[in-house]
Formats: structure tokens, C-alpha cells, sequence
């Protein structure tokens, strides 16, 4: 078959590919993301052709029009390699959590592996069980990301009769990324943990996921799954097995299960709570005797999608925004002009217009304009803000129902523990100045890839932290509350 050469610019990385091979298929490990899923209404995926020729389809050009590009830029999800071509790419620089943090263990002989699979990155660790020490990690982004960038659209990719290939292009990422550890370290694995979130298990389980697709969003068997490597193409061996660790209910998957062990708040007299801002927006709240926990559409808005200038963590993002002498300064990831905001400046920027009085309590524009600027050509819009405040609102109003589920009051909430990625680049003092977490910023703390971890805890026990987790943890439908309405609404107030 005939081969042709894409050359990206400006990471100078070269690729061998064949005569018709859709772009979309080998962009998305150079940080192209694909949040429409390839439906060329993000414009996400947009590249520019330097040199060579891509075909424009009627339907490709009126794509490009809408989305105001010029006759140089090509959507990759609509575009097919035909011939040797150079292609400008954002530079890769997706910011992945791995994690070093310390917890306490029980030693044990041999290595484990540990892997947080996220809907947006994957991370793997080989871990010495004598001393609990990280020997090597692999980070990258999930390949399912060609499939679009939320929860959402995988599940809809899977039900269009994509499931296949997800299961198999993230069961051998996966494989990869464990073959590059061990080619550090030539040791013998005893045990491979794997938490995600629900869907992130069903698909990497070959089960099928069209029951998170409709109401009542019940999955039958959300339980462990066990693996012999063989069958998920792995030339591995492994002394005990290869584990995906059970989801504790349709929208809240291990990744949460392995958060809660990580904080310890099932040991806990006093209530404490975490919140996971991920691509999902999952909260827990709990002490030694129950846990109740429940999922939010909030994630989106803190991930860039809906927002008009709104992007992820890579360079030319906007990162934080501070107040200094009366104007917001900006500080910009990679020191370039700002080409848009992610979700840790867009809390910033609420919270400073929020102080400087040009957004009301309704999140209404003071000054009756359409959008505000808030560094170089980066504006908000009245869309962006009303945007964010579903967000905030979807946050505040699940803290609220899950005290409420509890009979407890959220000022009983001893500590509050932010996971994820996001989540570590956050300015706590400004989310609790949009009313997102309605709490003192002293009880606040981070406390990075939870997940993983938790993933780690779980290499160096049985299976009874997780029982005894699940005994106690009640599964919540925020929506299904009587109250949830009310308290939606006066949640989308800003204090
Ligand atoms: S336009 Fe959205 S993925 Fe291509």
C-alpha cells in the first residue's frame, strides 16, 4: 500500500502512515482533541497545512466557513492523508497528574502496577511493594479522545458501533504503557490495579455501555473484573491477576472508590467530603459510619467546553488571573499571547469580576455589554457566564442535597478534599468567592490524582477496604431529590 510522510510542526515529530488514512486516527497523541466527537462543530481538531495538499469535501469547506476559517486550515476529523504533507499542530503540552505522594502500608513482597484510567489521560505506575516507592511512570492521553472529549460522547460513539475499537486501542495503550515500565525494570509483577470512572470500566471490560445512556442508568454488574493479560493482549505475566476495580454506582466509578481509601474518610469520626473536578463532577461526603456520594454535569465548563474562548490546560491558555493595582494580570501557559482560558482562570476571572462589581448576583454584565475582555483577544461572554454559574451551581447544589441526605449541615463538614488534575491548579480562595464550595478556604486543601493514589492503597490489600467502603456507601440520584430544583436555582446566585 503507498505510504506518505506527516510532518507536525513545530514539535518536528514525522509519520509514516497510509494512502487514506484519516487524520483524526493519528493526530490525537500529538494533543489534537476532539471534544464534537468529529461532528465539525468544535473546531478543536483544526490543524493548518503548510505544505502538500488534503482534499476539501462540499461539506468540509461549509464546515470551515461556519467556523470563520481561512482556505489554509483543514478539520482533521474530516480529513484524509492523500500525499506527504506538513501540518501546524499545538504543541503537546496536556498537563497529566501523576502522583508521589506518601500513604501508609503494609509491605509486601514483589511489584505492583497501578493505572488511573481518566477519560482524558491515562496514567501508570510500577510500584515496589517492600517500600511503596514509584520505580517508573507512563502518562498519555487516551485514545479514545478521537471518539470526542466527554463521558457523553464516548458512551454515544460505543452505542453508534465504535466499542470495539475503544476496548482495544485503550486495552493496548495500556499494555504499552506497563511494556515501557518493565523494559526499566525488568521485574516481576505480583499485581495490576486499574480505577476509572463507570464507562472508563465497561468499555476497557468489553461490557456494554448502553445502560449509562438512558434513564434509569442502572449497570448490572458494576463489580470487580478479573483479567488474565492474555486476553486483554498483554505479553505479560502477572503472579495474581489484573484487576478493574468495581464502580460503586452508574455515574460514580473506582476512580471515586479509590479517592475515598486515599482520603481515609471511611475511617473518619468527622464528616469530610471530596470533590472530584474532573470531565465529571463527583462528590462524597462521609465519616467512619456512612458515605453518600453522587455525580454532576459539572466538569464541562471547567474543561473549556461551552465556552467560547474556553480551552485545556496547554500552551497559549490563560492559566490564573490575579488583581493587581485594580486590573486583572494574566499569566499565560508557555509565555505566549493568550488564545483562550481554561477552567482554573475561568474561576478566577469570576471571582475578580465578581470583586471589581462588573458582574452582578445574576451574572448579569454590569455594563449591559455582550461580553467583557479579560486579556488580549480573550473576552467572556454573557454565554461563559451563565455557563459557569450551571457549573458552580451543579457543585454547590450536590454539596447541599448529599449534607441534606446525611441530616447533617455542610458547616458539620470537617475538611474538604479537591482530586484531580484540574482540581490542583485551582485558587481555592476564589472558587469559595463564586459560591462553589460554601465553606471556610481553610478547610479546603488539594490533594492531587486521588485516584491513583487510591489504585496504589489497593496494590497492598485485599479486597476488604473496598467492602468495607462499599458497605457504607449509599449511591445518590442528585436530580431524583425533591428539593434538587429549588436548590439548583438559588444556587446559580453568586453570594
Ligand atoms: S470539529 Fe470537532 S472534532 Fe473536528
Amino acid at each position: 500500500m503507498k505510504k506518505h510522510t506527516i510532518r507536525l510542526h513545530p514539535i518536528g515529530k514525522e509519520l509514516q502512515v497510509n494512502d487514506q488514512t484519516h487524520l483524526i486516527d493519528v493526530l490525537h497523541e500529538f494533543g489534537i482533541e476532539f471534544p464534537c466527537g468529529g461532528k465539525g462543530t468544535c473546531g478543536k481538531c483544526k490543524v493548518r497545512l503548510l505544505d502538500g495538499e488534503i482534499a476539501i469535501t462540499e461539506i468540509h469547506r461549509q464546515k470551515l466557513e461556519q467556523l470563520g476559517l481561512a482556505s489554509d486550515w483543514r478539520l482533521s476529523c474530516f480529513s484524509l492523508c492523500t500525499n506527504d504533507i506538513t501540518l501546524e499542530i499545538e504543541q503537546f503540552n496536556h498537563l497529566i497528574l501523576a502522583d508521589e505522594s506518601e500513604f501508609n502500608f503494609s509491605p509486601r513482597e514483589g511489584f505492583g502496577i497501578a493505572v488511573d484510567l481518566g477519560t482524558t489521560t491515562i496514567v501508570a505506575q510500577l510500584v515496589d511493594l517492600s517500600s511503596a516507592k514509584v520505580l517508573a511512570v507512563e502518562t498519555m492521553l487516551n485514545p479514545q479522545v478521537k471518539f470526542g472529549a466527554d463521558l457523553i460522547s464516548r458512551i454515544q460513539a460505543c452505542l453508534d458501533g465504535n466499542s470495539f475499537e475503544m476496548t482495544t486501542i485503550v486495552r493496548s495503550s495500556i499494555g504499552t504503557m506497563i511494556r515501557l515500565m518493565l523494559k526499566k525494570y525488568d521485574v516481576r509483577v505480583q499485581k495490576v490495579v486499574l480505577v476509572g470512572n463507570s464507562a472508563m470500566q465497561l468499555i476497557f471490560s468489553n461490557c456494554d455501555v448502553a445502560p449509562l445512556s438512558a434513564y434509569p442508568f442502572h449497570i448490572d454488574n458494576p463489580g470487580l473484573k478479573t483479567f488474565n493479560p492474555k486476553e486483554l493482549g498483554w505479553d505479560l505475566e502477572v503472579k495474581e491477576n489484573v484487576q478493574f476495580y468495581p464502580s460503586i454506582g452508574s455515574f460514580v466509578g473506582s476512580d471515586i472508590l479509590a479517592g475515598i481509601a486515599a482520603t481515609g474518610l471511611h475511617l473518619k469520626e468527622n464528616y469530610t467530603a471530596l470533590i472530584d473536578l474532573g470531565t465529571n463532577g463527583e462528590i462524597v461526603i462521609g465519616n467512619k459510619n456512612q458515605i453518600v456520594c453522587a455525580s454532576t454535569a459539572a466538569g464541562p465548563a471547567f474543561e473549556g467546553a461551552n465556552i467560547s474562548m474556553g480551552m485545556r490546560a496547554v500552551t497559549g491558555a490563560i492559566a490564573s488571573l490575579q488583581l493587581v493595582e485594580g486590573k486583572i494580570e494574566a499569566s499565560v501557559i508557555g509565555n505566549t499571547a493568550p488564545k483562550g482560558i481554561c477552567g482554573s482562570a475561568l474561576i478566577d476571572a469570576i471571582a475578580l469580576l465578581r470583586k471589581m462589581e462588573l458582574i452582578g448576583m445574576f451574572g448579569e454584565i454590569n455594563s449591559g455589554e455582550p461580553q467583557i475582555t479579560i486579556a488580549g483577544k480573550v473576552i467572556l461572554t454573557q454565554r461563559d457566564i451563565n455557563e459557569f454559574q450551571l457549573a458552580k451551581a451543579a457543585i454547590a447544589a450536590g454539596l447541599t442535597i448529599l449534607a441534606r441526605t446525611l441530616s447533617i449541615d455542610l458547616t458539620d463538614i470537617e475538611e474538604i478534599y479537591i482530586a484531580g488534575a484540574f482540581g490542583s491548579y485551582i485558587n481555592i480562595e476564589n472558587v469559595v468567592e463564586t459560591g462553589m464550595i460554601e465553606l471556610p478556604a481553610d478547610k479546603i486543601h488539594k490533594m492531587g490524582n486521588t485516584a491513583l493514589i487510591g489504585a496504589k492503597i489497593f496494590l497492598f490489600s485485599d479486597m476488604g477496604i473496598v467492602n468495607n467502603i462499599l458497605a457504607k456507601t449509599r449511591h445518590i440520584s442528585l436530580e431524583a431529590d425533591p428539593g434538587f430544583q429549588d436548590i439548583y436555582v438559588d444556587k446559580l446566585l453568586f453570594p
